[in-house]
C-alpha cells in the first residue's frame, strides 16, 4: 500500500503525484506504480543527495557527479524532509540541481530525495 508523503509514477505518460491523503479504502493502481526510493548501486553517483549544512541552511547537491539537467534528462525536483514538514524546490533544465532550505534540525535527523525523471527517486 502506498502511505501518506509517497510517491506515485503513471506508466503511461510518466506523470508523478503525491499521495497527501489515506482515504478509507485502498487506491486503485491500475496505471500508476509506487515510486521506492533508492538510495545506492547503479547511478547513485549522480543521484544520492548530498546535505552539508552553511550556517542555518542545509545545501542538498544531487550526486558526486554533477548531474545532466537537460530537458529529456534532468532532475525534477528536490525535497527535504524535516519530520512531518517537507520543503521542496522543483527545477527546470539547465538550472544547478542543487537546493538550498532555512532549516535547524540536526542535520542527522533530515532526509533528502529527489526525482530525476530518467533513473527515479532517490534518498539520503
Ligand atoms: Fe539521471
Amino acid at each position: 500500500m502506498v502511505e501518506e508523503g509517497e510517491l506515485l509514477k503513471c506508466k503511461k505518460c510518466g506523470s508523478v503525484l503525491e499521495k497527501l491523503v489515506q482515504g478509507p479504502e485502498t487506491v486503485s493502481l491500475d496505471d500508476l506504480e509506487e515510486l521506492k526510493p533508492k538510495h545506492d548501486g547503479e547511478g547513485s553517483q549522480k543521484h544520492v543527495p548530498i546535505l552539508e549544512r552553511n550556517g542555518d541552511n542545509v545545501i542538498i547537491k544531487v550526486g558526486e557527479i554533477t548531474h545532466p539537467m537537460e530537458a529529456e534528462h534532468r532532475i525534477c525536483f528536490i525535497e527535504l524532509i524535516d519530520g512531518n514538514v517537507t520543503y521542496r524546490k522543483t527545477l527546470k533544465p539547465g538550472e544547478e540541481p542543487k537546493a538550498v532550505f532555512k532549516v535547524d534540525t540536526d542535520i542527522s535527523k533530515l532526509k533528502a530525495r529527489e526525482y530525476c525523471n530518467v533513473h527515479g527517486l532517490w534518498e539520503a
